[in-house]
């Protein structure tokens, strides 16, 4: 029995999974561990079966073989975790209202980089904190992530009402607009969507901005890189983020066995050393 005839997910074939291993750990970097067999089946399986390819094997020969990229990012698109949430882990907005914020000093604009920020719950959470603690200052937030659904969702900035929760009722007045009655969702109003650009980004290739940034937010993904990819992106990070700037990355996703650059501020908290310019207060 083929793929396409069966309902049953069937784990890839130790071959298969090998192929499909290699190719997102060099295209995204992601660290496939063995006995995803079955996930990663249940994660292509619509793609397999979408595509009309009876075998696994046709499936990858046909990514391989898209000059296009397409079929390679529905891949990394089915393959990669999104999930997210609005103020998730709290304590890093915490810090930097009560921490990071004070010590900015004037700096107007305010640069923030959102990396990884999947569907966008991050970018605009970071965007209600600033213009809550700064309201007349400008703010201009960057958003990347490797995946176009992903992108296109966050732009779109329309949530589901069981994924607001987080919100508090006044944030959701002063910032969202209900769709519905009752309301079914939320789109984030239009002066917030003004203040942050979205672009797609591969974090495990070479890739430039115009300007360094004083924050920047790269949580959760590397949890699915190994130690050495870890090593790269961190670098890369460190390379555009400015003297005295702050890099938060996920709380499961300590730095201690990578090696950086950047000083220890407290767990998932990292400050780049040397001089810090006179936009820091301190
Ligand atoms: C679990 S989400 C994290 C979202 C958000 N930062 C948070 O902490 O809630 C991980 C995101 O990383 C993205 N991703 C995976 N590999 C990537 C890569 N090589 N470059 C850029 N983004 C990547 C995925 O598309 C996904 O949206």
């Amino acid at each position: 029995m083929d793929i396409a005839e069966s309902d049953a997910v069937r784990p890839l074939a130790p071959q298969e999974f090998e192929q499909i291993r290699h190719l997102a750990y060099r295209t995204f970097g992601l660290d496939l561990k063995a006995g995803k067999e079955e996930l990663v089946s249940a994660r292509l399986r619509k793609l397999v079966r979408g595509g009309g390819f009876h075998t696994f094997q046709d499936y990858y020969r046909s990514i391989v073989g898209d000059r296009t990229g397409e079929s390679l990012l529905a891949m990394i698109d089915a393959l990669a975790t999104n999930h997210t949430s609005f103020l998730r882990e709290p304590d890093h907005f915490q810090f930097l209202r009560d921490q990071v914020i004070p010590g900015m000093g004037t700096r107007d604009p305010i640069e923030l980089w959102s990396a990884a920020c999947s569907t966008g719950e991050e970018v605009w959470t970071l965007a209600m904190v600033l213009n809550e603690a700064l309201p007349r200052r400008r703010i201009r937030i960057t958003a990347s992530d490797i995946s176009n659904k992903a992108l296109s969702f966050a732009q779109r900035a329309v949530y589901p009402v069981e994924r607001c929760r987080g919100v508090s009722a006044a944030w959701l007045s002063r910032y969202f607009a209900a769709e519905g009655r009752p309301p079914v969702s939320y789109q984030v109003a239009p002066a917030l969507r003004a203040q942050a650009a979205f672009r797609r980004l591969n974090l495990i290739e070479s890739y430039s901005w115009p300007h360094s940034f004083p924050i920047i937010f790269c949580r959760n993904v590397m949890i699915y890189f190994d130690r050495q990819t870890q090593e790269r992106v961190i670098a890369g990070l460190s390379q555009h983020l400015e003297p005295g700037g702050y890099l938060f990355v996920g709380h499961a996703e300590s730095l201690t066995r990578v090696s950086h650059s950047l000083e220890y501020v407290k767990p998932a908290i990292y400050r780049k050393p040397g001089k810090k310019e006179a936009k820091w207060n301190k």
